[in-house]
C-alpha cells in the first residue's frame, strides 16, 4: 500500500495507471474509519483492480468550527485499517495543498442542496462538492463509492457527476447499522452514554414509517409526524428535521405512491446525527 501526501504525486500514479488501463475504484472519506466505510472498501475492492482511499478533513465543508475541531482523527489505525482492506494507494493531502493561500473555486450544485443539510448547515454541501470535484480530478477513479448514510450527498455528488460531464461512475451503497440499529458515523464516539442508549430510537421510527407504509399508509406529512412524535418522546434530542421525500428530488411528499425516502436530522448535546430509510409500498 502506498501512502500519497501530495496532489501532484497522486496526479501521476493516477495518470500512469490509467495509462495502463487499471480501472481506479475510489472511496473518499474524512477518516476515523469505521465498518460503513470498510463496506464501500471492500465492495471497491472487489469491483476494480485497483482500490484508492481518501483521507482528508475538508475544513470547507464544516459549518461550525467547534465540529471541525472536534472531528475525531486516528490516521494510524486508519492506515491500517485501509491496508487490511486491500487497499492500493492512500491518498492524505495536508490542508494547505488542498487549498492553498487566495484559493477562490468552488463547485456549487443548485435545487437538490437547497433543502433539508442544505438549510442546516450553510455552505456544507458548496464544500463537499468541491473537495469532491478536486478528489476526482486527482485521483482519476472510473468509480467512486459513497454511503446511503449520507443520501442527499450522495443525490448532490450523483447530479455533479452528471452535469459536469465527468466520466465517473457513481455507486451507492447501503448504510452500515450497529446491532440496535444506530447508523455508523465517526461523530457517534460524541455521544454520552445516555444518548447513545437513546440513538437507536431514530432508526425505530424510520423503520417504524416503512411499515406503516407497508401496511397502507399514504399520507406522508402524517408519517413524519409519527417519527416527529418518537424522536421528541424517546431522546433528549433538538429535531432539525423529519420529512418524507421523493427519493430523485428530495422535496416532500404529500402522499407516498412510489418510493420514498424518509430523512431526518437531530441535534444531541456534542453531536449532530442523520438517517434515511428508502421506503416503499412492498
Ligand atoms: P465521511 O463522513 O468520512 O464518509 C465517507 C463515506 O462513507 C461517505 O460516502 C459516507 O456516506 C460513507 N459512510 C459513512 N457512514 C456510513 C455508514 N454507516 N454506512 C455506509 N456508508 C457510510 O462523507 C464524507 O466523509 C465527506 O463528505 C466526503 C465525501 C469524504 C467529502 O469530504
Amino acid at each position: 500500500m502506498e501512502v500519497l501526501r501530495d496532489a501532484a504525486q497522486m496526479h501521476r500514479r493516477a495518470s500512469a495507471l490509467r495509462a495502463e488501463g487499471r480501472a481506479i475504484g475510489f472511496v473518499p472519506t474524512m477518516g476515523y474509519l469505521h465498518e460503513g466505510h470498510l463496506s464501500l472498501l471492500r465492495t471497491a475492492r472487489r469491483e476494480n483492480p485497483i482500490l484508492a482511499v481518501s483521507i482528508f478533513v475538508n475544513p470547507t465543508q464544516f459549518d461550525r468550527q467547534e465540529d471541525l475541531e472536534s472531528y475525531p482523527v486516528d490516521l494510524e489505525g486508519d492506515l491500517a485499517k485501509a491496508a487490511a482492506e486491500g487497499a492500493d494507494l492512500v491518498f492524505v493531502p495536508e490542508q494547505k495543498s488542498m487549498y492553498p493561500d487566495r484559493y477562490g473555486t468552488f463547485v456549487e450544485v443548485e435545487g437538490l442542496t437547497r433543502r433539508w443539510e442544505g438549510t442546516y448547515r450553510p455552505g456544507h454541501f458548496r464544500g463537499v462538492t468541491t473537495i469532491v470535484a478536486k478528489l476526482f480530478h486527482i485521483v482519476k477513479p472510473h468509480r467512486a463509492y459513497f454511503g446511503q448514510k449520507d443520501y442527499q450527498q450522495a443525490c448532490v455528488i450523483t447530479r455533479m457527476v452528471r452535469d459536469l460531464d465527468m466520466d465517473i461512475e457513481v455507486v451507492v451503497l447501503p448504510t452500515v447499522r450497529e446491532p440496535d440499529g444506530l447508523a455508523m458515523s465517526s461523530r457517534n464516539v460524541h455521544l454520552t452514554p445516555g444518548e447513545r442508549r437513546q440513538a437507536p430510537v431514530l432508526y425505530r421510527a424510520l423503520g417504524w414509517a416503512a411499515d406503516q407504509v407497508r401496511r397502507g399508509e399514504r399520507d406522508a406529512p402524517g408519517l413524519a409526524e409519527g417519527m416527529r412524535r418518537m424522536i421528541q418522546e424517546g431522546t433528549t434530542a433538538t429535531i432539525d428535521y423529519v420529512a418524507v421525500c421523493h427519493p430523485g428530488s428530495l422535496e416532500p411528499l404529500e402522499t407516498v405512491e412510489g418510493p420514498a425516502v424518509a430523512l431526518l436530522a437531530v441535534r444531541f448535546s456534542k453531536v449532530r446525527l442523520i438517517d434515511n430509510l428508502v421506503i416503499d409500498r412492498h
